[in-house]
């Protein structure tokens, strides 16, 4: 049954490149935070617990890691616009340096909505990293400092991306065409 269902997905980026991705970008962080700052990464759960795990593991310096989660109102693929916190960190952020880490960046609103609040908290600094970037959906800008992929406007699964709850264990990413565009 779960293999059949899998045969309707089609691979768009592999594992070997996403890791060779995540290498390049843990680099660019070690290159932009040289200083004796604490770092943090923080995940925005759920679909970007596997990008941070090796995220986390690419940056060649000690880093620190915590979580939040947002969620959108409403249900189905497109978001309502109302974003709420359902999960905050469990630590004090402030005069560190800090990562907001995302699997991906769709009309924008829940990286500007988590990047507020983390902003709030008076880090020294603040970035963004996100695997995928969908700029297509955009519907408020984002500033992204570290970018994995780009990609047109598909439905996509695996590696933490979800369709209801499904698929993100799957090495990879890959889409789901008949779902067609406008979801995440
Ligand atoms: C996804 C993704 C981002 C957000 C991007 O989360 O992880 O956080 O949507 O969409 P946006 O740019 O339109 O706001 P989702 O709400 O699906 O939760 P999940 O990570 O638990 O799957």
């Amino acid at each position: 049954m779960l293999a059949m269902s899998r045969a309707r997905l089609r691979p768009l980026l592999s594992a070997e490149r996403i890791a060779g991705r995540v290498k390049e970008i843990g680099s660019n962080i070690e290159r932009d935070h040289s200083g004796d700052r604490p770092l943090w990464l923080i995940g925005a759960l759920k679909g970007a617990a596997f990008f941070l795990a090796d995220l986390a593991r690419a940056v060649d310096r000690d880093v620190r890691i915590d979580f939040i989660q947002a969620s959108s109102y409403g249900s189905g693929t497109e978001s309502s616009g109302n974003v709420r916190i359902v999960r905050d960190l469990d630590h004090d952020i402030a005069g560190c340096d800090v990562i907001l880490v995302e699997d991906i960046v769709d009309s924008g609103r829940t990286a500007n909505v988590l990047l507020r609040l983390l902003r709030e908290r008076r880090p020294a600094s603040l970035r963004l990293a996100t695997l995928l970037d969908k700029p297509s959906r955009r519907v408020e800008p984002v500033e992204i400092d570290y970018r994995g992929f780009e990609i047109d406007n598909q439905f996509v699964v695996g590696y933490g991306l979800d369709a209801a709850e499904r698929y993100r264990n799957l090495p990879g990413v890959w889409t789901l065409p008949e779902t067609g565009v406008g979801g995440k």
